[in-house]
């Protein structure tokens, strides 16, 4: 066997200064050097080697406790649940996300047959797409516990703290067969403000590559971020998988409304799919809020949710500001915009936009005149 000398030295001396997310990398490059050199069962060999939890790690009883900030004594990591709730993605997104979760499941053979690849997936899109809860899906469906890192929160405005903050989270997570989802991602490059210098935004930027070269092969990391464009280079080369959750289109928002307005009934298709053609531009979580709130007032008020006061809210929300309904009645001028609004979608008819709204077809026909001539 043939290694690099000066990557043994280096072992040694992370092993000496109990520098375990170091120890985890350098034994990550050498194995990757003996597969570099057909020695596959060498390579092998150290791989199962590197899954091992820490015997340092489980003798302290550090490896029970989340990691905290030293000053602020806050959780540097915590521990989410699997979602209940689906998550709705157009085809692409979804393709890539099973890709990603088929080979998750068969990392042995994959790694056997030496075309691994590391278990890295991006997630990227505005707020409110349903990145977080796309995320903990993915622990759900490999069955592992699903921990979350805020990078924002392990920012800390004291020197060096950062870096050791994102080391303790590498530490932690690899033994644990889980899933390291590293939320805000973009928060590492929002460091290039006043309050840091550009070496330390460097230093971050090194301890997460560092971090996530000292991850073996097996372990499931996912980043999310909202300003991709934002990220180092180098980071985003180190996540191999990538899946775009942009905006609903209005497939998504169909399922959306079906969902969490009609629960999955196949009663109220048609309302919708009228909701998904005026909901354009809204993100998931503002579809969900409305709704939501849709049903609290058809709870407390014991009746169906009212489509017309569900368009009036959808009309009066922008993409993170949804407006909730309120129980008022419809006055002339709602009832004149909503029937604008309708009319604007195209094929809906007048009489269909009477109904919804509430007046006659006469009544539609008159909004309509005065609209154009007003
Ligand atoms: N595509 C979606 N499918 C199902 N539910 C969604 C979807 N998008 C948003 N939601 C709903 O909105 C909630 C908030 O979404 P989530 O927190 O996952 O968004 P995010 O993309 O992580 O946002 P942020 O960038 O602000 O962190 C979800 O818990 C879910 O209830
Ligand atoms: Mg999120």
């Amino acid at each position: 066997m043939e290694v690099d000398k000066s990557l043994i030295s280096a072992l040694i001396e992370a092993a000496l200064s109990a520098d375990y997310t170091g120890v985890r990398r350098l034994g990550v490059q050498i194995a990757k050097g003996l597969s570099e050199q057909n020695d596959i069962e060498g390579a092998k060999a150290l791989q199962s080697l590197l899954r091992r939890r820490g015997v340092p790690l489980q003798a302290s009883g550090y490896a029970e406790a989340l990691p905290r900030d030293a000053g602020s004594r806050l959780p540097l990591i915590e521990e989410g649940q699997w979602p209940t709730t689906p998550v709705m993605m157009g085809g692409q997104a979804g393709h890539t996300v099973s890709q990603f979760i088929e080979d998750a499941q068969h990392i042995d053979l994959l790694t056997q047959k030496g075309v691994s690849a590391r278990l890295g997936l991006l997630i990227y899109g505005p707020p409110g797409t349903g990145k977080t809860l796309l995320a903990g899906h993915i622990a759900a469906s490999l069955k592992r516990p699903f921990y979350i890192a805020r990078l924002d929160s392990l920012i800390s405005s004291r020197l060096g703290e950062t870096a050791k903050n994102i080391r303790e989270i590498f530490d932690f997570v690899p033994a644990r067969n889980a899933v390291l989802f590293l939320d805000e991602m973009d928060a590492v490059a929002k460091i290039r403000d006043d309050r840091h210098e550009l070496g330390e935004l460097k230093r971050v930027v090194n301890t997460v590559l560092q971090g996530l070269d000292s991850l073996t092969d097996d372990v499931v990391t996912i980043g999310a971020t909202n300003h991709p464009h934002l990220l180092d280079p180098a980071i985003w080369r180190r996540f191999p998988y990538k899946v775009e959750l942009g905006l609903p289109d209005q497939d998504v928002r169909t399922s959306l409304w079906q969902h969490f307005l009609y629960q999955d009934g196949d009663t109220h298709r048609d309302h919708a799919l009228l909701l998904s053609r005026v909901s354009e531009g809204l993100n998931g979580a503002d579809i969900e809020n409305i709704a939501l709130a849709a049903r609290r007032r058809a709870i407390l008020g014991n009746r169906e949710p009212s489509l017309s006061q569900i368009l009036m809210a959808v009309r009066g929300s922008r993409a993170g500001s949804p407006q909730l309904l309120d129980n008022r009645e419809l006055d002339t001028a709602d009832k004149k915009a909503l029937t604008q609004m309708l009319d604007e979608i195209g094929d809906v008819s007048q009489a269909e936009i009477g109904e919804i709204v509430g007046v006659s077809r006469q009544m539609v026909h008159r909004y309509l005149k005065e609209a154009e001539h007003g």
